[in-house]
């Protein structure tokens, strides 16, 4: 099929789009590089470097996936329209998102919702959306599903929690067809060593526990010993990058098969302490991870793990390389 992948020099995007191409499809990214890396970017794909905010470049590359931007001359017909559109080009900070609405607003909705007007415009129906443990907020019960609540605590998860309600109406309306992947805690580096380029300025736990530990970073803050936890220390669902793109890959491949809309939590339901993590990237480093603990960080809940059963019953799919020894391993061929 025909794709394109809108932050595909991302993390998280880039790992998709090699596993893309390897099934065989065929791949354009669009990205302006604010965050993504060219090293990351799979040489199999079509590479389009703009905005997506860039309403005159969208329109044009989505009327045709052949033509680049300079390429203007091509005819409607000549192109082989894009089948499905994944997006991974939001802002994702939750605490920046507390102190920046408004550039989230523009980023993570106002674009978000043109994008989807602009792909009904183009006839192009089917939409894979990297929603987030975010839109759950504090949980209420454990492991979460996709029936938990979804009270976001921060603008971040707000905003994705928006595009999601968007989705069911314009699902309902016009007919797109929408995955929503709720993912957990991303982490871990492609096993087969395709994508090396390393996160900058990271803000989550393990790029940070990695940078300490390969000595970019003096010290790692612990937010937080005092929760009722095995260790005192908060426990996350971590879900390898490898896993999260075959979940993609099987997610536009249903909603094309079955003409259904898809809504996933994409975790592995075990979770590992702040503390476990440290200790897992001191034995595989063979490197001392030098941290302190400090006080809590609001918006912190104590636990955060999550059920994929509905994502095994519905695209076959379980995460198969996300032990916490695979996770820190495949980082560690990175910044070791
Ligand atoms: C993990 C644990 C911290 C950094 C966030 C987003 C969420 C999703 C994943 C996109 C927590 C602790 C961290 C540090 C620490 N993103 N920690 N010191 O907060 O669970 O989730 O990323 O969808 O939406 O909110 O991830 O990696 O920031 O934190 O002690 O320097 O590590 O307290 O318990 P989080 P994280």
């Amino acid at each position: 099929m025909n794709v394109l992948v809108i932050g595909g020099a991302g993390y998280i995007g880039s790992h998709v789009v090699y596993e893309l191409n390897d099934a065989g499809h065929d791949v354009t990214i669009l990205d302006n590089f604010s965050t993504g890396l060219r090293e990351n970017v799979d040489a199999r794909a079509t590479l389009v470097e703009g905005d997506m905010q860039d309403l005159t470049l969208l329109n044009r590359l989505l009327e045709s996936s052949k033509n680049k931007p300079s390429d203007a001359t091509s005819t409607a017909e000549e192109a082989d329209p894009f089948d499905s559109v994944f997006h991974f080009a939001a802002l994702k900070a939750a605490g920046e998102s507390m102190e920046h609405p408004d550039i989230y607003t523009r980023a993570n909705l106002v674009a978000t919702m043109e994008l989807l007007n602009t792909m009904l415009r183009h006839n192009i129906k089917n939409f894979i959306f990297s929603s987030s443990a975010a839109t759950y907020g504090n949980p209420q019960y454990l492991p979460i599903d996709e029936a938990h609540p979804q009270i976001p605590i921060n603008y971040y998860g707000f905003t994705k929690l928006v595009i999601e309600q968007t989705l069911k109406w314009y699902s309902q309306l016009k007919g797109l067809r929408f995955a929503v992947l709720r993912y957990f805690n991303a982490a871990g580096y492609d096993v087969k060593g395709r994508i090396t380029g390393k996160e900058q300025n990271p803000a989550n736990l393990l790029p940070i526990v990695m940078e300490v530990a390969a000595g970019m970073r003096e010290q790692l803050q612990v937010f937080g010993n005092d929760y009722p936890t095995r260790d005192g220390t908060c426990i996350r669902d971590y879900i390898h990058v490898n896993d999260l793109a075959t979940a993609h890959v099987r997610s536009m491949e249903y909603l094309v098969a079955e003409n259904r809309d898809l809504t996933l939590n994409l975790a592995t339901g075990e979770g590992y302490t702040v503390l476990e993590v440290i200790h897992e990237a001191e034995r595989v480093s063979g490197r001392p991870v030098t941290h302190s603990i400090v006080g809590r960080r609001a918006g912190d809940p104590a636990e955060l793990v999550a059920t994929s059963g509905r994502a095994f019953d519905q695209i076959g799919w379980k995460a198969e390389q996300s032990e916490l020894s695979k996770l820190v391993e495949s980082m560690w061929q990175v910044y070791g």
